[in-house]
């Protein structure tokens, strides 16, 4: 079923860690899943004989499906993955504890200025807590780290413990080879500090739990409880009260979110338990402001909190009997709905703390999904396997599960948050779910149709609950349309509604929003003018990214083309097919780029006049005289989102047939795609690169897509924590490695 075509230096290839996969047929050679947007259409036909995917949904969804014979089964896949790839050099990736798309993250907190996750793999960054609620590989502001706890081996007293951010700070045990003594898997993360108090992670959905074990012979072994301090300090609104019985802490406020206008609100629920024994009451225990804990309070309304003051709860508890090292359970609900549900979910997730069991639990979770997909490692390397799974593992932390905690209706429907952009993700991830997790996958496009029903448009960014910032087109759309074209068959069962599905699609491609910055698309222009043109300011949004719009709006609206035709509305369509045509609009015959003979004609910005203006194809890559960067900004009037022209020039994946005509065929479009990774115009970091490396099928030349795709990993990604080219939102590459033939 699947195939990877080959051509080139046979050696090289080998010596990639790669087998020629033809022997192979049934399986999925290592490296190679089909995925991406583009399988909606095959071959190099024209639009209109786009022929359907033939992804088998019952193999994808059998664990441990039978292998073909002689292949060994790898049961336990989570052992190959290594959480921290990405961990330095703004990788933000999180490596935390999270079971398969958990709302709780839980995670290390440091002091590097790249701790969009919380952590960083350098040792030189000190601690400053462990929170619940993370993202993985965004850009934006630091999101969430929400509710830090941290340790405090000893204070000379109670009222001196250094509470504040700044004062509490920590490193972390350094290991002989120069690297942080930490240790993660799925579901499980740990850490030795220097002060040699040992701190170990797990999580539920909801919940999550976290082991201090303090050193023999500490006497006062001390937990703090920070309600205030997110990953952007930008609390508002705090709520506390502790129990000085039971050294229960219920609390909340309200924080920034990450890459849009919004703010939001979460809340907590902490509790603790002692390991082997009873912890009974604290002995000391307060209401802390600032570098001030004030012992005996139990209140926030006791002390006088002010605007961005940091402010939590401190304990000091009984040491373990016998002097021997003391453990500590805390068990961290969080909500975004109140601090009583927070209580609620953590005490009927986590009823015993029982560490052992939770961590268990989520790692069998890991299995279960990873383990749907089967490699062949016989003669490949280790570390290629151990890319492939970390690879695989990273594209299960978001979108995250916030089912019961949308704080804005209330609905029976699945809520999916932690989208972050659906632009970051619909070209790669939701087309790789769609093989070996479509019931995920289902939940998640129900949960789209619902915010649909009552926000009015499908989210395109979406994090902590509110609405961020779109990059792009409506991209819920390919997403949707994804799940439809491959499942339509088992969408009932799966309780996705086709009528819902494609009204949702409809009010993105018909109906225009308050704010096109928020939600849905220009779509007035758009319909009426058939591309966005330069120079129309209107109240509704900002009038940037002119020509990646109408691209992305092109794709859109084929792929509601697609679901329309799926349901026999054949108008429909054939309406949104001729919409899809669009991107010829800012086609520019006549443009050349410096040093690239035999390029011509590149996507450029077009007045509302018919006119077109100029954009350098340069502009935003690295050879730009300019220097731009194309990202989201109101003042950026260049035209082009996050890629240059030339890299623009190529995102037509719905049509990439009249793509090579206007190219001038198939040997200059070849041409054309060597002249953009010779000359590095190729962008890693970037999303609107990411399938050009495939591109090369579409000129009859698969194995070109494979030699290339093979460079791209070998020279961009690797297993060690610096391993990504920038944030790991772009694409998680490794595993676009995709190749389909029906
Ligand atoms: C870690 O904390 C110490 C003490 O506050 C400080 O001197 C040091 O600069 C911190 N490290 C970094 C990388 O900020
Ligand atoms: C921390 O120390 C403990 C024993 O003291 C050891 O078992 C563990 O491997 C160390 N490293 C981590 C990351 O937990
Ligand atoms: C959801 O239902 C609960 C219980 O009836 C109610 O208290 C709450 O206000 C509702 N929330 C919203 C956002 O409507
Ligand atoms: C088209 O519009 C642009 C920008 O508004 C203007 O500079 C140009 O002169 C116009 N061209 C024609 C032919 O009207
Ligand atoms: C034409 O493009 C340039 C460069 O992006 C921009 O500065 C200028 O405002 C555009 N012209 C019009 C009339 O919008
Ligand atoms: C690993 O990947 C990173 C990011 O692309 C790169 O900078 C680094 O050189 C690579 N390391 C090795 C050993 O290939």
């Amino acid at each position: 079923m699947f195939e990877v075509g080959f051509e080139g230096d046979l050696e090289s290839y080998k010596r990639s860690g790669q087998k020629r996969s033809r022997s192979q047929k049934p399986m999925i050679g290592i490296g190679i899943i089909v995925a991406s947007a583009v399988t909606l259409v095959c071959g190099q036909g024209p639009i209109t004989t786009v022929s359907r995917t033939t992804v088998q949904t019952t193999a994808s969804t059998i664990p441990g499906a039978p292998q073909p014979s002689g292949i060994p089964t790898i049961t336990d896949p989570s052992s190959l993955v290594i959480p921290f790839i990405g961990t330095t050099n703004g990788g933000h990736v999180f490596p935390g504890a999270t079971i398969p798309h958990g709302m709780i993250k839980a995670g290390m907190d440091t002091d590097s200025p790249g701790n969009h996750a919380g952590y960083d793999g350098d040792p030189k960054f000190n601690v400053t807590g462990f929170s619940q609620l993370h993202d993985s590989g965004t850009g934006g502001s630091i999101p969430l780290s929400n509710f830090k706890l941290f340790p405090f081996l000893q204070c000379s007293t109670f009222e001196k413990c250094p509470t504040t951010i700044a004062n509490r700070k920590v490193l972390r045990r350094v290991l002989p080879d120069g690297s942080p003594d930490d240790f993660a898997s799925p579901g499980y993360f740990s850490t030795n500090l220097t002060n040699s108090i040992r701190v170990e992670l797990t999580a539920t959905r909801r919940t999550a739990l976290h082991r201090y074990t303090f050193p023999a012979g500490t006497t006062n072994p001390r937990l703090l409880v920070d309600i205030t301090n997110d990953g952007q300090r930008s609390s508002t609104e705090p709520q506390m009260t502790l129990d000085p019985n039971t050294a229960r802490v219920q609390g909340g406020a309200s924080f920034a979110a990450s890459f849009g206008p919004g703010r939001y609100k979460a809340f907590t629920c902490v509790d603790f338990k002692g390991v082997g024994y009873d912890l009974g009451k604290p002995t000391e225990y307060g209401v802390w402001l600032s570098n001030f804990p004030v012992r005996g309070t139990t209140d926030l309304l006791q002390v006088y909190y002010g605007f961005i003051s940091e402010m939590g709860a401190l304990f000091t508890f009984p040491p373990a009997p016998g002097g021997g090292p003391t453990s500590i359970l805390v068990r961290v609900g969080v909500s975004f709905i109140s601090a009583s549900q927070a209580c609620a979910s953590a005490q009927e997730e986590i009823p015993d703390f029982d560490f052992e069991k939770v961590r268990a639990n989520s790692r069998a979770q890991w299995n279960d999904l990873l383990g749907r997909i089967q490699v062949d490692t016989r003669g490949v390397e280790e570390e290629t396997v151990k890319l492939f799974y970390s690879s695989l593992y990273r594209t299960h932390i978001s979108p995250a599960d916030y089912t019961g905690e949308n704080p804005k209706w209330n609905s029976t429907e699945p809520y999916y948050d932690s989208l972050y952009c659906n632009w970051d993700t619909y070209r790669t991830l939701y087309p790789l779910m769609s093989l070996h997790d479509p019931v995920t996958l289902a939940k998640i496009v129900r949960g789209m149709i619902d915010i649909q029903k009552h926000e009015g448009w499908l989210p395109e960014c979406r994090g902590a609950t509110v609405m961020h910032f779109i990059q792009g087109g409506s991209n819920a759309d390919p997403i949707l349309a994804e799940f439809f074209v491959k499942f339509q068959k088992q969408a009932e069962t799966l309780q996705v509604s086709a009528t819902d599905l494609y009204d949702a699609l409809l009010a993105d491609a018909e109906l225009q929003p308050p704010n096109w910055n928020l939600q849905g698309r220009q779509a007035d222009l758009w319909k009426e003018l058939g591309y966005i043109p330069h120079d129309m300011f209107f109240a509704g949004g900002a009038n940037t990214k002119q020509v990646s719009r109408t691209l992305e709006h092109a794709f859109n609206d084929f792929t509601i083309s697609q679901v329309a035709r799926a349901l026999g509305k054949t108008e429909d369509a054939r309406k949104y097919l001729q919409r899809a045509r669009n991107f010829i609009n800012v086609w520019n015959p006549d443009i050349t780029v410096p040093g690239g003979p035999g390029v011509v004609g590149m996507m450029q910005p077009r007045f509302a006049n018919g006119t077109f203006n100029f954009t350098d194809p340069r502009h935003c890559s690295i050879h730009d005289p300019a220097r731009a960067t194309c990202f989201l900004n109101a003042a950026n009037r260049d035209g082009f989102y996050e890629g240059s022209p030339i890299v623009y020039s190529q995102y037509v994946p719905q049509d990439t047939a009249t793509l090579i005509e206007l190219q001038g065929g198939p040997e200059s479009f070849i041409a054309r795609l060597n002249f953009i990774f010779d000359q590095d115009y190729f962008e890693s970091t970037n999303e609107p690169s990411q399938q050009m490396p495939f591109m090369y099928h579409y000129a009859n030349r698969p194995g070109l897509s494979t030699q290339r795709s093979r460079q791209v990993i070998a020279q961009f990604f690797n297993t060690s924590k610096n391993g990504l080219p920038g944030n790991d939102d772009s694409g998680k590459q490794p595993l676009l490695n995709t190749i389909h033939r029906n």
